[in-house]
């Protein structure tokens, strides 16, 4: 008797293609491809599941777990994990897979983007000349604020964060940054400097934020940390929504605390049209769209596709959260019993 092909859920219906390399190689069972979390078909499916693809928008928690005995891998097709319950992942025995590096490029590319717009006031000019407030060319204008010259704080210098430091080199920008640990590699090519993140939230004229979400950066930016910050200072997110207080954020640049923020992500997303942070000018908020290219998408869809199969194959993933967690062959003899079952 031939073994059935492990039965992985794919949570959200990807473009033709993107998957290629799982064809044969698994049965797959696809959710909706507009519908956030995993859909009926997908839940009832669960018990028989050996492997799971999905998306930030599904949460991958211990309840989701305890309904699926027979799994051994979860692949997230995202670099960030905070949708994923690692720990109760890492407990079962189950490697968690992301995407790490593919979006590294596009996702600085937005961020500068985003630095470039917030700082020259884009959205407001462009507003404005629609909507027929452009009467003659203005001196005093849509003023905005130069990036050479100003310094730049990033949080965060990982992959995206060093990503966003080469570029912002390249506009003349003074570069400081904060993180847990020091980079004399990068402080040397790049000539940035360290700094902790209070002098460096006191004393930058823009502040990124490249930090990954977890109980140390939730609500990194709150109410305290903006009151510290410039009058004059931009925020720039294209991290995960959750490291700003949006509360303290609308209100810091509702009272000039600051003087605008420019956001990829937000808490939460999708964030609702009549948010207040949607009223403000000097808000630009945009859907979650840092590694929005078609290349890079697609590549996070393979990297997603190789490291679900190396958990199916018993094999370490290509890239992983939890290393320690050493990866299950299948029983040899059709599914084997579950661990519920033993
Ligand atoms: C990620 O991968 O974590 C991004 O936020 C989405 O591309």
């Amino acid at each position: 008797m031939t073994d059935a092909l492990p039965l992985v859920l794919v949570s959200r219906a990807l473009p033709p293609g993107w998957l290629d390399r799982l064809e044969g190689r698994c049965e797959m069972l696809v959710g909706d491809a507009d519908v956030a979390g995993f859909d009926s078909p997908l839940l009832e499916a669960l018990p028989r599941a050996e492997g799971i693809l999905c998306l930030l928008t599904e949460r991958v928690d211990a309840a989701l777990l305890d309904r699926a005995p027979r799994l051994r891998v979860v692949s997230n097709m995202a670099v960030g994990v905070d949708n994923i319950d690692v720990a109760a992942c890492t407990a079962r025995g189950i490697p968690v897979g992301h995407t790490p590096g593919v979006l590294t490029e596009a996702t600085a590319d937005l961020a500068m983007a985003l630095l470039l717009s917030a700082a020259r006031r884009l959205p407001e000019a462009a507003r404005d000349a629609r909507e027929g407030r452009w009467s003659t060319w203005s001196p005093t204008g849509w003023l905005g604020t130069d990036l050479h010259g100003a310094r730049l704080g990033i949080v965060g210098l990982g992959k995206i964060g060093a990503a966003v430091a080469r570029r912002a080199r390249g506009f003349g920008l003074e570069l400081v940054y904060a993180s847990r640990s020091a980079r004399p590699e990068l402080e040397a090519e790049l000539g940035l400097r360290r700094l902790l993140l209070p002098e460096l939230l006191a004393t930058s004229d823009m502040v990124s934020l490249h930090v990954p979400l977890d109980e140390h950066t939730h609500h990194l930016i709150d109410a305290a940390a903006l009151r510290s910050m410039k009058p004059s200072a931009l925020l720039v997110n294209t991290a995960r929504g959750p490291i700003v207080d949006p509360d303290a954020l609308e209100h810091a640049v509702r009272n000039g605390e600051i003087a605008g923020a420019a956001l990829d992500v937000t808490d939460p997303e999708p964030l609702p049209p009549e948010h207040p942070l949607f009223a403000r000018p000097e808000v630009l908020v945009l859907p979650h769209i840092g590694s929005a290219t078609r290349g890079t998408r697609r590549r996070m869809a393979e990297l997603a596709a190789d490291n679900l199969l190396a958990g199916l194959r018993g094999r370490p993933l290509p890239h992983t959260v939890n290393p320690e967690v050493e990866p299950r062959a299948r029983a040899p003899h059709r599914l084997g019993p579950s661990r519920g079952e033993r």
